[in-house]
């Protein structure tokens, strides 16, 4: 078996672990904020980012494994979208992805494999408009920085990053080249997410106060492959403790009560419990003389976060990868005129359910389906988490080819992406609360919120 990636250091750098302390302390973001020289002032009140349209998003699409295999099949069959570029650390997936191509009538890409900082030729010779990533976490950002300074838009699968440092350095390229840098978040995408930011934006809730959600996987059999995520996820495991995992959970959340949008996430607190599932699993799975009896794991097997926004709502988010137990993202989101509940998806809606009684969020559908969910090709979706990721991939080019700006967007990658490390420091910190910096400096405070898009 292939020995574990090396990982940057995943925890805080000092200069992090200062603007931490100083933001706990009361600084926030002030203390956070790197302050590159060059960043242009943010100014209040702007419109979101827009980017010149174009007829044909080309594409370089870097890390082709399990997900971007999945983002390449969605992507052939998107109008005006062309893959011209691919990249990836093993010849056989980036093979693999140009067969896709060809088989789908395209011309094969160019194919760069030549070792794990490639793409960063990839970005300085080809002629694109989007870089694609859906590698390993740590090469994210490496990948996003090297598109946006070589004049690319960037889009990473999740998270977007792993260090508050990180959050800032997507938010300051992004600014500084004029590009966009989003966060492919697909939960956001979901049927039953987009049906309850639907229910939100029709006031059938009425005013949202509370959500919770979270990423509930067992992943101790992926963790343990000898490929796949089997080669890095579990490094993370070994090395942090926190809420690793955040995204999926709380993006849709994070949508429905308008965060960096008029509400913003403003500080957390985080617990770790303690870590057993791995170690259990490596002494039922392994030969006593295996090296993964040997290893000693940091994170806890459930965390639980608590985040508090600007306007008072509560949000709690849980990570559970290490224990058996069925799927689940929580997903539940409460007003004050009523509330939906995930696994199983139920709403209950005062003077209109039944009284102190759930109804099957089914019923909900008929009346209050999102639009881009009555929307054919979303439905006939073969890959990708019954159509939400090909949904994420549609309305990105589209954004693109129109010049609009996406739904998503870089101050949404690091504010979701930074409750990771803050969740980290609060845990090593007996459970302390922590600011998170404001990334968009202000503007959430005038930003539109996130509109009922068609596809
Ligand atoms: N949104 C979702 O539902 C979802 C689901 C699964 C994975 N993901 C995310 O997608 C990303 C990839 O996960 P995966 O399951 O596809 O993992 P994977 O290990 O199957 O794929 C990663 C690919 O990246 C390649 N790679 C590694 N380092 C590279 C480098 N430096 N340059 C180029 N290629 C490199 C690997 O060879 C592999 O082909 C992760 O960020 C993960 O969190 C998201």
């Amino acid at each position: 078996m292939p020995d574990l990636v090396e990982l940057p250091d995943p925890t805080f750098s000092r200069r992090e672990l200062l603007g931490a302390t100083a933001a706990a302390l009361g600084l926030g973001a002030l203390a956070c904020t790197p302050g590159a020289p060059g960043s242009p002032a943010p100014v209040q009140g702007v419109e979101p980012f827009r980017a010149p349209p174009m007829d044909r998003v080309r594409i370089g699409f870097v890390g082709v494994g399990g997900m971007g295999t999945i983002h390449v099949r969605n992507l052939v069959r998107i109008p005006g979208a062309r893959i011209t570029a691919v990249c990836d650390i093993v010849e056989a997936h980036a093979q693999r992805a140009s067969g896709i191509l060809t088989e789908a009538g395209q011309p094969a890409p160019t194919l760069y494999t030549r070792g794990p900082t490639d793409f960063v030729r990839l970005c300085e010779t080809e002629d694109l408009d989007l870089v694609f990533t859906a590698t390993p976490w740590e090469w994210h950002v490496p990948v996003c920085v090297a598109a946006m300074r070589n004049g690319k838009h960037a889009a990473t699968e999740v998270p977007a990053a792993i260090t508050l440092q990180e959050c800032w350095q997507l938010v300051e390229e992004a600014e500084r080249h004029r590009k966009h840098c989003l966060m492919m978040e697909n939960c956001n995408y979901d049927r039953m997410e987009l049906l309850v930011l639907n229910l939100v934006r029709q006031g059938v809730l009425g005013e949202v106060l509370h959500g919770e959600g979270g990423y509930l996987h067992d992943l101790r059999e992926i963790k343990f492959a000898s490929t796949g995520e089997g080669l890095w996820r579990r490094a993370h495991s070994i090395r942090r403790n926190g809420n690793l995992y955040p995204t999926h959970g709380l993006g849709p959340i994070a949508n429905c009560m308008n965060v960096n949008r008029g509400d913003r996430f403003e500080y957390l607190v985080s617990m770790s419990g303690p870590a057993r599932g791995l170690m259990l699993w490596a002494q039922t799975h392994f030969s006593p003389d295996a090296p993964q009896r040997r290893e000693r794991y940091a994170l806890g097997d459930v965390n639980v976060s608590l985040l508090k926004t600007a306007a008072g709502r509560t949000i709690l988010v849980s990570h559970d990868t290490n224990l058996p137990r069925p799927y689940s993202r929580i997903h539940m989101v409460q007003g004050t005129r009523g509330l939906f509940q995930g696994y199983p998806d139920r709403v209950y809606v005062e003077g209109r359910s039944p009284s102190h009684r759930w109804e099957p969020a089914e019923h909900y559908l008929a009346e209050y389906d999102h639009p881009l969910w009555r929307f054919e090709a979303a439905r006939e979706a073969t890959a990708g988490h019954g159509g939400m990721d090909f949904l994420e991939d549609w309305r990105l080019i589209k954004c693109l080819r129109e010049g609009l700006p996406t739904d998503m967007n870089v101050y949404d990658a690091a504010a979701l992406s930074a409750v990771a490390p803050l969740s980290e420091w609060s845990v090593a910190h007996r459970s302390r609360p922590i600011d998170f910096p404001d990334f968009t400096r202000g503007r959430w405070q005038t930003q539109p919120p996130w509109g009922i898009v068609e596809p």
